[in-house]
């Protein structure tokens, strides 16, 4: 019997399951390669860099680029293998035996992970029937357990609805602890809260490559706060965590970031048709989104996910104890072809296709 770490053995592990569809909408990643001149530059990028040097020049110019973005000094940067490592950092930076994280629920399934795996507690606060999170009662839940931070995803994963930033603003206004905004989404939504780190000291916002500029695959995200704060949770990180090859990657596709917006809007705009079309179906219930995925629930929502499946669709199904989530499956949003036929699809399912 190997004799792991205290509590290893209770940890929940990431619940997501991959299997290799044919139309991937299960985890909100892009469904499109580089935009051609962007994948050029990378390409000529990638056969310039030095592998046998560690990864300074690359870091610092994608932090360079970033800080600039967002005016900003490049000292209010971190950069992370994806924004999973950020969050886990900042975790791991304010959490510790017996201390409180709270989080909305349902949200990222991470949070709760991650909370564990920093010894922590962790606290959910229960989203309205709607989804919708009433800021008073969660700065007052952060409050009454002395959390040690608060973490609030926004847009939310997986229900897709957004506090706006006046909300952001009065719950970092409100509460003595850190505050962590993860937006992973808010590419497709349009109103980060960034500029809200100036003011609050207490503020944390995570990002992320993943999702709006389609780098799932190499990992990169940041996060931007004022430079007290990025000096102490840098001490979480070990050193040249993140490696040469996704940084240049990442470095070219901020340069070239104005690529992305015609494809962030045929985005946006294909999640308001699939929206409506699928609100139009009987007995579908769709809950309005600002990310890149709609949630919606059905009554044979684990059936229709097997038919899916059988069809080589991929979507996200949630376990029937999942908080809030009986009966809901989270469909990201592809190509006008791919949400046509998974539109098609669901509507073969409900039989209300045309005949
Ligand atoms: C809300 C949220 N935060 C963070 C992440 C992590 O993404 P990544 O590590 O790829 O940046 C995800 C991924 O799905 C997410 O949904």
């Amino acid at each position: 019997m190997l004799n792991y770490r205290n509590g290893l053995d209770e940890m929940p592990s990431y619940d997501g399951v991959e299997k290799n569809y044919r139309v991937k909408v299960n985890a909100n990643e892009s469904t499109l390669s580089l935009p051609p001149a962007v994948e050029e530059r990378v390409m000529n990028r990638l056969a310039l860099l030095a592998l046998n040097r560690y990864p300074n020049e690359e870091y610092y110019s994608l932090v360079k680029q970033i800080a600039q973005n967002f005016s900003v000094d490049a000292a209010q940067i971190l950069l992370g293998g994806g924004s999973s490592e950020i969050i886990e950092k900042v975790f791991h930076a304010f959490g510790g035996a017996g201390r409180k994280i709270v989080y909305p629920q349902p949200s990222f399934s991470m949070y709760k992970i991650y909370a564990k795996a920093a010894d922590a507690d962790g606290v959910p606060f229960d989203l309205g029937r709607r989804f919708d999170l009433d800021a008073d009662a969660f700065i007052e839940k952060i409050r009454s357990v002395d959390a040690s931070l608060a973490v609030v995803c926004n847009p939310n994963n997986p229900t897709g609805n957004a506090l706006t930033p006046e909300q952001v603003e009065h719950i970092a206004a409100s509460i003595n602890c850190p505050f962590l905004l993860d937006e992973a989404y808010v590419e497709f939504y349009g109103r980060s809260a960034v500029a809200l780190v100036a003011q609050y000291p207490n503020l944390i916002v995570a990002r992320t490559f993943s999702k709006a500029y389609g780098l799932a695959g190499a990992r990169v995200g940041y996060m931007i706060a004022q430079a007290e704060v990025t000096r102490m949770i840098n001490k979480t990180f070990m050193p040249y965590h993140l490696n040469v090859l996704s940084l240049a990657v990442a470095d070219v596709v901020y340069q070239m970031r104005e690529e992305f917006i015609p494809r962030m809007k045929m985005i946006i705009d294909e999640r308001e048709r699939m929206r409506a079309r699928l609100k139009a179906l009987p007995g579908v219930k769709v809950f309005p989104s600002e990310a890149n995925f709609l949630l919606i629930r059905l009554a044979r929502a684990e059936e229709l996910k097997d038919y899916l499946e059988s069809l080589g669709i991929g979507i996200r199904y949630f376990s029937p104890t999942a908080f809030g989530l009986k009966n809901c499956l989270r469909i990201s949003i592809g190509t006008r072809d791919e949400n046509n036929e998974v539109f098609a699809a669901i509507e073969n399912f409900l039989e209300v296709g045309a005949t």
